[in-house]
């Protein structure tokens, strides 16, 4: 569950590349041409196992989440099946492993590239298109009456912030249509990527009602020391001021670059009053 950036040194990072390679021999092979077929589609990528964890009572809503750095979706389909929240089906992708930049071209399981963790740092527009489109598809095979949502913890939670983006322009970073609609995006110790570029975008009416109406829960330690607090303080703020409305900010005092049943409980709270969950 943590990001290996904490552990940029020694042997776990040999560990987390032997890792993936296991992963990607066992895989499903996606290609990143089935977002369409734009002109910035080049990259072949190949993601790692998807688990999944069956609603235990009525299925009202399904939400995919997005791992760190260096995760898998294993590690946290294991945290979100004891959740009690059992009219919620989780669908839990592991990230293609490709080269981080901010590991020097070392591989490892993430959602897009990383050439550091620096708001004015690069956006890899390409990979998050393609990450963004690759949860659009997970959820697009899910019944009409489902009410559909996106999360992540770190860049995981970039991701799901730059989908919710996505889904209010109705539109991917390339042009693309964004096919589904989402009732809920949640982000963990993240960020949300292009936050600069937003300012004006969303102006047009519908674009407006989709941001405003979009519930987003931002959730962020003030010990967070590999994605700084003050990210995720500011994403929010980028949200709320380019027309997001229905954003909730929470900070936790003591907590890391990880999670804490405080954080869960209060989760699981959100999600059950935002999607009208029965329990
Ligand atoms: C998934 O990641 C966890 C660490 O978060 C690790 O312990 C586990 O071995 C990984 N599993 C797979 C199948 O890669
Ligand atoms: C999304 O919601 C809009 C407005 O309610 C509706 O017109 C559209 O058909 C929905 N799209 C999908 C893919 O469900």
């Amino acid at each position: 569950m943590l990001d290996v950036f904490v552990f940029l040194a020694g042997s776990f990072l040999f560990h987390q590349v032997l890792v993936s390679r296991h992963c990607l021999s066992s895989s499903m092979s996606i290609s990143g041409a089935a977002v369409g077929s734009g002109r910035n589609f080049r990259r072949a990528v190949e993601f790692g196992k998807t688990h999944v964890v069956r609603p235990k009572g009525k299925h009202q809503a399904t939400i995919v989440w997005l791992h760190g750095l260096g995760d898998n979706g294993s590690s946290w389909s294991q945290i979100l099946e004891t959740l009690p929240l059992p009219n919620i089906k989780w669908i839990c992708p592991t990230a293609p492993s490709q080269p981080i930049s901010l590991f020097g071209g070392f591989p490892s399981t993430a959602w897009f590239d990383v050439v550091d963790i620096n708001e004015n740092g690069p956006d890899d527009m390409e990979g998050l298109d393609v990450a963004a489109a690759h949860v659009a598809n997970l959820l697009s095979n899910e019944p009409a009456d489902i009410k559909l949502g996106v999360g992540g913890f770190s860049m995981g939670a970039a991701t799901s912030l730059y989908s919710a983006t996505c889904f209010a322009l109705g539109k991917y970073g390339n042009g693309n249509p964004y096919p589904i609609n989402l009732s809920a995006v949640i982000g963990l110790s993240g960020w949300l990527p292009c936050a600069k570029t937003l300012a004006g975008k969303l102006e047009e009416e519908q674009i407006k009602n989709r941001a405003a109406s979009l519930p987003i829960v931002v959730c962020h330690g003030k010990g967070d020391d590999v994605v700084p607090f003050k990210f995720g303080e500011k994403s929010s703020k980028a949200l709320l001021s380019n027309g997001f409305k229905k954003v909730t900010f929470k900070p936790y005092t003591q907590l890391g670059h990880h999670t804490i049943p405080q954080e869960m409980d209060e989760l699981c709270a959100w999600l059950t009053s935002t999607l009208a969950l029965e329990g």
